[in-house]
């Protein structure tokens, strides 16, 4: 890590408009819920504000429409403590939405109309380059254009910054050459990683075989979670699994979200990566036995017991 210590985060953030219910909805099937409400999500705002709780100087650039939705997550973003000074309203579309069912598991399904989140452009980031020369962590998703997440990649590559992707919603396609090759870090789970590296995951031995592959495309570093199983990682050349606290799922929304802006804060503070492993499965750990997305993320003084 550089002697900077702010963390850059680039994404999407949504409106989160929350469903409970026994069952997924089947094709055709009108399902009666329960416990509906809305709250702040997508990816790159969860991520931002996970660093931001846990104690993180974070700045994040992301594209809201000119609309309540928008205004309110810009109020919650600068109320979180977050520097927003490079992110920017449009009045070409809507701001990103995300429609949410949960079951009693914790599971989740979502689905997502991007609106302004597919605006953010190659240019918006460049427009941010002051943001990338004080960065010592960059920490992007797949919910913007893939244009701009090359961009951003590079722009962290040419200014020292340690690159993290946590490559979600899982590619339908492979990604691009020009995107890994500037990825220091990639945190895949378990289906981004099955898609990632074509490897179908059962045992730990596929785990250590699909980060193998992913580390063919140009990637440094592979992290890949599991859910409640743990973490995967390969640390200097030997496979480490780190064990999930064992807790009470409720809604896993956002746990990977967590996770990830909880190791930047860790990895910031010059942690190693098992250290910051340990700290981003505590801080998921919490976020899971609440609801919502941004709603369930916990603040240090919780993490820190
Ligand atoms: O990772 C969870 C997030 O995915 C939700 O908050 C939703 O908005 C989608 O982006």
């Amino acid at each position: 890590m550089n002697e900077k210590n702010k963390i850059l985060v680039i994404g999407s953030a949504n409106t989160d408009m929350v469903i409970s219910a026994g069952h997924f909805p089947k094709p055709g099937e009108t399902l009666i819920g329960y416990d509906f409400m809305t709250n702040h999500g997508g990816k790159g705002a969860n991520q931002a504000v996970a660093a931001a709780r846990l104690g993180g100087d974070t700045a994040f650039i992301c594209k809201l429409g000119d609309d309540s939705f928008g205004h309110s997550i810009m109020e919650m973003l600068r109320k979180e403590g977050i520097d927003v000074s490079y992110s920017s309203v449009s009045d070409q579309a809507s701001s990103g939405v995300a429609l949410i069912c949960t079951i009693p598991s914790g599971e989740n399904s979502i689905i997502i109309d991007s609106g302004t989140n597919g605006l953010l452009s190659p240019d918006d980031v460049m427009a941010a380059e002051p943001l990338f020369a004080e960065a010592a962590v960059m920490l992007m998703q797949l919910e913007t254009p893939i244009d701009t997440v090359i961009k951003a990649a590079e722009l962290g590559k040419k200014h020292g910054a340690c690159v993290i992707l946590n490559p979600a919603p899982a590619p339908t396609g492979p990604l691009p050459e020009a995107l890994l090759r500037n990825v220091d870090l990639l945190i895949p789970n378990e289906t981004e990683a099955e898609s990632i590296s074509g490897v179908n995951i059962q045992t730990d031995e596929d785990v250590a075989k699909a980060m193998d592959e992913i580390q063919k495309l140009g990637v440094k570093n592979v992290i890949i979670t599991v859910g409640c199983k743990g973490v995967y990682a390969r640390i200097n050349g030997k496979l480490v699994k780190v064990p999930a606290f064992k807790v009470k799922a409720v809604d896993t929304t956002a746990a990977g979200d967590t996770f990830c802006g909880a190791l930047c804060v860790s990895l910031c503070k010059g942690n190693n990566l098992e250290e910051a492993i340990l700290f981003a499965n505590k801080a998921s750990s919490i976020s899971v036995t609440r609801r919502g997305a941004q709603m369930s993320m916990p603040y240090l003084n919780e993490v820190n017991v």
